[in-house]
């Protein structure tokens, strides 16, 4: 029965475990993870409770920036999906963001475990400086980057094609980087993603 499940690529049983700033914090029982990163408001939040189901398992703000540690949802009891702090929220100081910066970075160094990083940016637009930054980061942690454009819904086809080759060359991704796109209210991209993400 858990096998069907699993190729299924379902997600059906999902639980928040802890928030954390410090290494210290993170949950310590060495199962594999996958963290999303994006800019705030870019739909993080809407994105994992659309992978899992769930209504409000990640909380959505209308207020950007409202996610300010790393949360740690454990997935079918087998992995946890890391919601990493968003960036580039203009109303925030300079002071602040750069302790977000830390916080990111200092988790994509001490975390073995983490398998797959998750960049989510939005469909309509091109990628920000803190985009690219962050991008470049996960390279330079040693992940391969796995590009999810948010908000499909709300763009023509046309324009995700238009939209797509941009991304992929402000990003700079490889040929064999995958990029995706999402839509929390379609649901467009989301059988693609859970598949990456639950592959072992
Ligand atoms: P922070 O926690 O502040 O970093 O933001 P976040 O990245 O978690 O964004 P969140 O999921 O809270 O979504 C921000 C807003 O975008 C909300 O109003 C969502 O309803 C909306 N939104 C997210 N994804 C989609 C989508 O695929 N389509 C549409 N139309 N709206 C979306
Ligand atoms: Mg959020």
């Amino acid at each position: 029965m858990l096998l069907w499940v699993e190729l299924m690529n379902e997600i059906t049983k999902s639980e928040f475990i802890t928030s954390a700033v410090l290494p210290s914090q993170y949950p310590v029982d060495n199962r594999f993870e996958v963290a999303f990163v994006g800019r705030s408001n870019v739909g993080k939040s809407t994105l994992i409770n659309a992978l899992t189901n769930r209504r409000k398992l990640a909380k959505v703000s209308s207020t950007p920036g409202k996610t300010r540690l790393i949360n740690f949802f454990l997935i079918n009891e087998k992995i946890y999906i890391v919601d990493l702090p968003g960036y580039g929220y203009a109303k925030v100081s300079k002071v602040e963001q750069a302790k977000w910066g830390d916080i990111i970075q200092r988790y994509l160094l001490k975390r073995p475990q983490l398998k797959r990083v998750v960049l989510l940016v939005d469909s309509r637009h091109k990628p920000t400086s803190e985009d690219v930054i962050m991008r470049n980061w996960i390279k330079h942690y040693g992940y391969e980057t796995i590009v999810v454009c948010t908000k499909s819904d709300k763009i023509s086809k046309t324009e995700i094609i238009k939209n797509n080759r941009i991304i992929r060359e402000t990003l700079q991704l490889d040929e064999n980087e995958v990029l995706i796109n999402f839509s929390s209210t379609t649901k467009i991209g989301k059988d693609k993603l859970l598949e990456i993400l639950l592959e072992d």
